[in-house]
């Protein structure tokens, strides 16, 4: 067994009294350990719960949102723009391609007018002319003339309201495309003689929009609805009017024989047929009055044409035409 010793006894009494008592700041120490501890495992699992917000960390975080945000909104800018600059892109490429087409289509539609006049000069030298034209439309009606003309190899001339040019654009289109000629009627078939210089206006320029939309080309001449003329039209408007002379009074006779005979019995040579293909009975007319007319020796040309091949080289504006004879 060892000796005590002085210094054994004190190593030996070593005990929290006595460690209290030589280093009274230990314990204040100890304390400030454990609350450092206690902070550090909790505070950041209570901020992350949202129990404590201290200021700075929130205010650190919306900084952040901030940024994230604005790069968000930087990034879409840019991703907009970059969307607008590709829809310029392609809506000028769009336009260009529009424009080419156009030209083309005009470049073709000239050579096939030069064409076939060239053939319809040779065709009708000393025969007998006659234009058959038809109003109001274009409608359901119009395909199933557009189908009899088609079988018969005829071209007329289309006097088209530009209300209906919206509603059956398909149906002008393709009459435009099997050679037949389209020309305004007016917008809604109003009296345009009884309409201030704004009226008759507003209706040239709407028909020369909706024929540009839809036809790619604007009307030459205007059929004026009821065939009412006033001083004011000869002065403003900037296309010739045309009238007609042979009038089948379709609309009264619904009846396609009485239509036939009533064409029949007033046909002349260089005549401007009215008829309607709005009417059943008038497009159910129209094989009859071909063959009538065949049998009469007539040609049937288009409008535009029958003034051409009778030398009239252009239609004048500020005048009407009805019938151009030899
Ligand atoms: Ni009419």
């Amino acid at each position: 067994m060892e000796k005590p010793t002085e210094e054994g006894r004190v190593r030996r009494g070593f005990n929290l009294r006595n460690l209290n008592r030589k280093y009274p700041w230990l314990k204040i120490l100890v304390v400030i350990l454990m609350v450092e501890l206690l902070a550090g495992l909790m505070l950041p699992r209570l901020i992350e719960n949202g129990m404590i917000r201290l200021e700075f960390l929130t205010e650190a975080r919306m900084e952040n949102e901030k940024k994230k945000m604005e790069e968000e909104k930087s990034a879409q800018q840019k991703e907009m723009e970059k969307e607008r600059l590709k829809k310029e892109r392609l809506t000028e490429e769009e336009r260009l391609r529009k424009e080419e087409e156009r030209l083309e289509r005009e470049r073709q539609q000239k050579l096939g007018r030069e064409a076939r006049m060239e053939e319809l000069r040779k065709k009708t030298t000393g025969k007998k002319l006659v234009a058959l034209s038809f109003d109001d439309g274009p409608n359901l009606e119009t395909l199933r003339l557009l189908n009899i003309l088609k079988e018969r190899e005829i071209r007329t001339t289309f006097f088209v309201l530009g209300r209906n040019l919206e509603r059956f654009p398909e149906v002008a289109k393709r009459a435009l495309a099997e050679g037949h000629e389209l020309q305004s009627h007016s917008v809604h078939h109003d009296d345009l003689s009884k309409m201030k210089v704004e009226g008759v206006l507003w209706d040239e320029r709407r028909m020369n929009e909706l024929f540009w939309q839809i036809l790619g080309q604007k009307p030459t001449m205007l059929r004026p609805p009821y065939g009412a003329i006033s001083q004011l039209m000869y002065q403003t408007m900037s296309i010739p009017l045309m009238l007609w002379s042979v009038d089948s009074e379709d609309w009264k006779f619904r009846n396609s024989e009485v239509v036939r005979a009533k064409v029949r019995a007033s046909m002349f040579d260089g005549a401007v047929v009215l008829m309607h293909d709005i009417h059943p009975t008038s497009v159910d007319a129209v094989p009859g009055i071909i063959d009538d007319l065949i049998m009469g020796g007539y040609e049937i040309v288009t409008v535009s044409e029958l003034a051409e091949l009778r030398g009239v080289k252009s239609l004048e504006k500020g005048y009407a035409y009805g019938s151009f004879a030899p």
